[in-house]
C-alpha cells in the first residue's frame, strides 16, 4: 500500500490530523508484533509511548489509520524500510562513552594481562562483540580502553570489535564515530588526544585508525543462533536483555556463550540474567559485573582466567 501523498511535506496543505485513539485490540496486535520481531515486551502501560511512536512515523507518511499502518509495515520492500525506521523509534539507545567502568577494569586488569605472554611471539588476535551497541559510544570505548592498555604493555597485537545493532540509524552514526562535546565529556584529555579529532563543526569524530578497528553490522539478536559471527574472546552485552523475556534471555546468553573462545569472557548487565547456568561457562567474579569466563580446553596452553 502506498502512502497518501496528499499529507507528505512538500504539499501545500500539509494536513496533520489527529491520531484516532488505539483501542486495546490494536495496542494488542503492534505489541505482539513487536515481540515477535524484535523480542521486545511491550507493557499495558507503554501504550502512549507506542502511539507517540507510531505517530511520529504515520504523520511523516500521511497515514492517520494504525491498521493501515500496520499493514503497511508488513508488506514489501517499502514495508521493510518503513519497518527499520519504527524500530529505531521505538527502541531505547540510551548509551554513553565508559558507561561501565567496572566493565573496562575487567577487561584490562583480568583478562588483556592473560594474553600477553602470547605477544612475545608474535601480534596477539583479540576480537570482541559489543551486542547492542546502539550508536557506538560503548564499541569505541572498549577499543580505546583495549587499545592504550595493550600499548602500555607494549604489546603487538591485532584488535576486532564487531558491534551489532537492531537499529540501522544507530549503526550508521556509530560507523561515522562523530560525536558531540556533552557526549564526550566523560573522556580524559590523553584518550581524546590519542582518539578523537576535532571537526570543523567542534563535534568529536574518532580518529580513522581506530574506526576500522570497529566494525558495525545489522543484527537482530533473536536471529543470533544463524548470524555469521565467529568465536569471540570478549562478549559485551548490556543493557539490551531487560527487555526481553526471562527464556529469550537465557536463550540468547546461551547462544553468546557457544561463540565464546576457550577461555573468554562474556560480559552481561549487572542483574539482567538471574540464576543462568551453562556448562561451558563459570561465574567470574569482579566488582560490580556480571562476567562469566569459558572454560579453557584441557590441551590449551594458558590457564585463563581464575575466577
Ligand atoms: C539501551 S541500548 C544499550 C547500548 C549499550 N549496550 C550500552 O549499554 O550503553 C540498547 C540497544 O539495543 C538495541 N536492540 C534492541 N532490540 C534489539 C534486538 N532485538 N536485536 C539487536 N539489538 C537490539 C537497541 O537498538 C539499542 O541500541
Amino acid at each position: 500500500m502506498k502512502p497518501n501523498m496528499e499529507y507528505l511535506p512538500g504539499y501545500e496543505e500539509l494536513v496533520v490530523k489527529r491520531l484516532p485513539q488505539m483501542e486495546p485490540e490494536q495496542f494488542q496486535q503492534w505489541a505482539v508484533l513487536l515481540k515477535n520481531r524484535t523480542g521486545m515486551r511491550l507493557p499495558d502501560n507503554r501504550i502512549s509511548f507506542l502511539v507517540t511512536n507510531l505517530g511520529m512515523r504515520m504523520r511523516a507518511l500521511g497515514i492517520n489509520n494504525f491498521q493501515t499502518y500496520f499493514d503497511y509495515v508488513q508488506n514489501g520492500r517499502e514495508g521493510a524500510i518503513e519497518w527499520d525506521q519504527l524500530v529505531h523509534h521505538l527502541t531505547v539507545h540510551e548509551t554513553r562513552f565508559l558507561r561501565q567502568e567496572s566493565v573496562l577494569a575487567l577487561i584490562c586488569e583480568k583478562y588483556l594481562p592473560l594474553r600477553h605472554d602470547e605477544c612475545v611471539a608474535s601480534p596477539v588476535t583479540i576480537n570482541v562483540w559489543s551486542v547492542g551497541c546502539s550508536t557506538g559510544e560503548e564499541p569505541y570505548s572498549i577499543a580505546m580502553a583495549v587499545d592504550d592498555h595493550m600499548r602500555q604493555l607494549n604489546c603487538q597485537y591485532y584488535l576486532g570489535v564487531t558491534a551489532s545493532d537492531i537499529s540501522r540509524s544507530a549503526l550508521a552514526h556509530g560507523r561515522k564515530g562523530i560525536y558531540t562535546r556533552q557526549q564526550i565529556k566523560a573522556i580524559e584529555p590523553e584518550w581524546l588526544n590519542n582518539y578523537f579529532t576535532v571537526t570543523e563543526d567542534d563535534k568529536f569524530q574518532i580518529n580513522e585508525e581506530l574506526r576500522k578497528r570497529v566494525c558495525f553490522n545489522h543484527l537482530n539478536i533473536l536471529d543470533i543462533g544463524a548470524a555469521p559471527i565467529g568465536k569471540m574472546d570478549i562478549i559485551v552485552c548490556q543493557n539490551l536483555l531487560i527487555y526481553f523475556d526471562k527464556e529469550q534471555r537465557i536463550d540468547i546468553a546461551n547462544t553468546l556463550a557457544d561463540h565464546l573462545q576457550p577461555g573468554g569472557l562474556l560480559i552481561l548487565g549487572v542483574g539482567e540474567l538471574l540464576n543462568w547456568e551453562h556448562p561451558d561457562v563459570t561465574r567470574f567474579t569482579y566488582a560490580n559485573t556480571l562476567a562469566f569466563k569459558r572454560q579453557q580446553n584441557i590441551l590449551d596452553g594458558h590457564d585463563g582466567l581464575d575466577a
